[in-house]
């Protein structure tokens, strides 16, 4: 649980990084309709919380900082209402938000519009992230034109417009201590949950019996929703990268492959495991698997203060590129398949990602233009595959076959921590697991 001084200690240093005379909006996420009269399940927008902590939609977050750079923090609330609560739930109110959150001013969000018009005028800068909320950007424009069309009233439109979501963005990507115990109970979570999926698969089970199995885990931990769509891709739907209709049975003889992370508390797990039905491998398929598994843990090496995504890409296109000769699927030098990326067309996507509270998590990737280093406190994804479509051209043993190995890594001082280790990944751990069950 991430305590309320953490969220005012966030507030306070992106206050402390904006210019005098400024003003930030940050919104909360709006809900969706999903059909006639139903929501889907909302989510808050992940820079608002990281600043809040508020689950409510349709909230407003304002930073205000005044010339001589004393900093104010304001949230803008929907009002209590007894019938829409009755309706559709508990609202906190501006009245209990202003102690509960520890805000500086509350606001009821009916208030929001003269409100917001006071705060930005006369301002020098405005922060605001356009383009995620296209109402809000209305918003934002139409109280633009208000302050640039009334002069005569004392009306001022900042002349600058600066886009707040960078600052935020770079905060996001170093995680504290208390992100990091969120984050390790959504890793442990889900590979727990994925340890379940490997005791529940047998032939005529069903890819979307699997995906149950793992949301079931999730709810009963606490975690109600993946982080994701949740991906079970038994035989050539492993081939399919996104692939989520997880509706065919399983078939002895297939692999699954099955990419799936809880949400915790808003921070995200992301995790790939495949593994075969019939809980033994076979042949082709181990070495397949193992090939992506010595990828992995050549990339691992690269996972540590200094390192890069792109050092950790270079040695699992090495590794892939030898075995792949080796299996007689490229043929040519090391050097030259490497350089012409002939192993691309069988791992077509990139190495990692960033993660936190969004699975594909903010943080720029290269700094003056150069790729960043790894430092302590970020969390990435380190996840390799090979895929070989039916159609592929391949050897016959290996067509059909999809494999990825995803796992999630804390960087420390020294190197890293896997927040993943707790689902098996070698042959024999997951054989014994499975054989087990
Ligand atoms: N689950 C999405 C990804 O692995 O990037
Ligand atoms: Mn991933
Ligand atoms: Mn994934």
């Amino acid at each position: 649980m991430i305590k309320n001084e953490e969220f005012v200690a966030r507030r306070t240093r992106l206050l402390n990084s904006l210019d005098s005379n400024a003003v930030a909006i940050i919104p909360a996420a709006a809900e969706i309709t999903r059909s006639r009269d139903t929501e889907f399940p909302f989510r808050q927008d992940s820079d608002f919380f990281y600043l809040t902590g508020f689950k409510e939609p349709d909230a407003v977050l304002v930073l205000h900082k005044d010339k001589v750079g004393n900093g104010r923090t304001i949230l803008f609330c929907r009002n209590k209402d007894k019938l829409a609560e009755i309706w559709h739930g508990r609202r906190v109110g501006f009245e209990k938000a202003k102690t509960q959150f520890d805000m500086d001013e509350t606001y009821a969000l009916t208030d929001l519009d003269d409100e917001l018009l006071a705060l930005v005028n006369g301002c020098a800068t405005l922060y605001f992230g356009q383009g995620t909320y296209p109402i809000f950007d209305d918003k934002v424009w139409s109280l633009l034109s208000t302050l640039r069309g009334a002069p005569k009233k004392g009306y001022k439109a900042p002349e600058t417009i600066k886009d707040i979501r960078p600052l935020v963005h770079e905060m996001r990507l170093f995680k504290s201590e208390s992100e990091i115990a969120v984050m390790r109970k959504a890793a442990q979570i889900s590979a727990q949950a994925h340890v379940r999926a490997m005791q529940f698969a047998k032939p005529e089970a069903t890819e979307y019996q699997l995906e149950a199995e793992i949301h079931h885990h999730y709810a009963m931990n606490g975690a109600r929703y993946p982080a994701y769509g949740t991906i079970v891709g038994s035989g050539n739907n492993a081939n399919i990268l996104h692939y989520t209709e997880n509706s065919d049975a399983l078939k002895s003889g297939d692999l699954i492959l099955i990419d799936s992370g809880c949400e915790l508390e808003g921070y995200a797990a992301d995790i790939t495991r495949t593994f075969p039905v019939s809980g033994q491998f076979s042949a082709a398929q181990t070495e397949i698997y193992n090939l992506v598994l010595k990828a992995q843990l050549a990339a691992f090496e690269e996972v540590k203060p200094g390192g890069t995504l792109v050092k950790a890409n270079k040695q699992v296109v090495r590794v892939l590129t030898e075995g792949l000769i080796e299996l007689g699927i490229l043929s040519g030098t090391v050097d030259e398949l490497v350089e012409a990326q002939a192993c691309k067309a069988f791992y077509m996507h990139g190495v990692g990602h960033w993660l936190g509270l969004d699975v594909h998590d903010v943080g720029e990737y290269k700094l003056d233009e150069a790729d960043r280093p790894f430092e302590a406190g970020m969390v990435l994804t380190i996840e390799p595959g090979l895929y070989f479509d039916e159609d592929a051209e391949v050897p016959a043993q290996y067509k059909g076959i999809g494999v990825r190995i995803e796992d999630d890594l804390l960087i420390t001082q020294n190197g890293h921590e896997n927040l993943t280790v707790d689902v098996p990944k070698s042959i024999a751990e997951i054989e014994a697991l499975m054989q087990k069950a």
